[in-house]
């Protein structure tokens, strides 16, 4: 018989062996590699043969026998690993996977963001989420924004057209800021009432290193008989500490919203330099975080008779603000592209 001859009839053999069973034991796997790869295997004769042939045939054999030996242990290798009964032949379990999922976590803004959430409602709000599609009362008209109102250009907005006709609440459009919560918690629930309302919120805003279409708040607010503005203070100064893992300051600045009477911005010492002055803070030692006031009269008068004569605290922060202060994140783009390599830091 010619070396072609017994190699063929080799193949047929593997071919047979393997074909008959859909499934194999380890132990099948196991007798078809002595069978065919063993010392005594049916492979070793063709070796030997290999001595007496001429150079061409010499290297015929020798290539298509490492062709029939790379097939057969690559069977061998498959049927281990798909081996049903699951047992050990010679594998060590403790070896690492060659195959290593990068494990998921969740988006650095998930990760701000509930973190914010979490200090506010360990000190007693409730937490809710509201629909990012408003009507114009909740966005303006119920926070004391008039129509005619020149600080409803302050929070541009995206309009919805919508087939729907246009009932008391106006029109449909993208939520420009969480505090339309504050009406539609309000209006389902009488006071006292504290609320922690983490959202997504749309301004018509140029994409630029500090703005986007697109962003996140964080609103607040409490509304009770006696509610004060000391009280605001502590809980804004606590949860800039403990955000920040730093004894920082506040302060307040003046400032105006319609919905907020007094408003004030709040600013904390600058995490750099902790107040001396430097370029992250424009030498002023502090640094925005949010705005916030007194809920106005105006707001809690629409309500009905429950928050008659009530008084409240209300307040609304960015969430990628608070995460590009936090860890020194310097443009606000970069929350968005998707890139592994800034996505995998945090
Ligand atoms: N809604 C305001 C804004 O988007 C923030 C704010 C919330 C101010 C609550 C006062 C009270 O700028």
């Amino acid at each position: 018989m010619s070396w072609k001859e017994e190699l063929s009839k080799v193949i047929e053999e593997f071919e047979r062996a393997t074909k008959a069973q859909s499934s194999l034991s380890a132990k099948d796997v196991e007798s078809i590699r002595i069978r065919f790869l063993g010392k005594k295997g049916l492979l070793k004769p063709l070796y030997s043969l290999m001595k007496g042939l001429p150079d061409d045939e010499k290297r015929q054999l020798g290539r298509q026998l490492n062709e029939v030996k790379a097939k057969i242990e690559a069977f061998i290798k498959n049927a281990r690993l798909s081996s049903p009964s699951g047992e050990s032949i010679d594998f060590d379990l403790s070896l690492p996977s060659e195959i290593r999922p990068a494990p998921g976590r969740a988006h650095i803004l998930s990760q701000v963001q509930n973190r914010i959430v979490s200090i506010f409602t360990s000190m007693g709000f409730a937490l809710f989420t509201g629909p990012e599609i408003e009507r114009e009362y909740n966005n303006f008209s119920g926070l004391n924004i008039d129509i005619s109102h020149p600080s409803r250009d302050d929070f541009d907005t995206f309009y919805i057209k919508t087939e729907f006709p246009n009932d008391e609440l106006g029109r449909y459009l993208l939520r420009s800021h969480t505090s339309p919560m504050q009406v539609r918690i309000m209006k389902e629930f009488a006071p006292p009432l504290a609320a922690i309302v983490p959202g997504r919120v749309y301004r018509p805003d140029a994409v630029d290193a500090s703005h986007s279409f697109m962003f996140h708040q964080v609103e607040g607010f409490y509304v009770d008989d006696d509610v004060r503005f000391g009280q605001l203070k502590g809980v804004l100064l606590e949860f800039s500490r403990r955000f920040f893992e730093k004894e920082v300051d506040i302060r307040f600045r003046p400032h105006y919203f319609p919905f907020t009477e007094p408003s004030a911005e709040v600013d904390i010492s600058c995490l750099l330099c902790d107040g001396a002055g430097c370029s992250a803070c424009k030498q002023s030692g502090w640094i925005e975080v949010l705005g916030c006031g007194m809920i106005h009269p105006n707001v809690l008068n629409a309500l009905g008779k429950d928050y008659q004569g009530k008084k409240g605290f209300a307040f609304g922060m960015g969430v990628e603000r608070l995460c590009m202060l936090k860890y020194g994140i310097p443009d606000i783009r970069l929350f968005y592209n998707n890139e592994m390599d800034f996505l995998k830091q945090f």
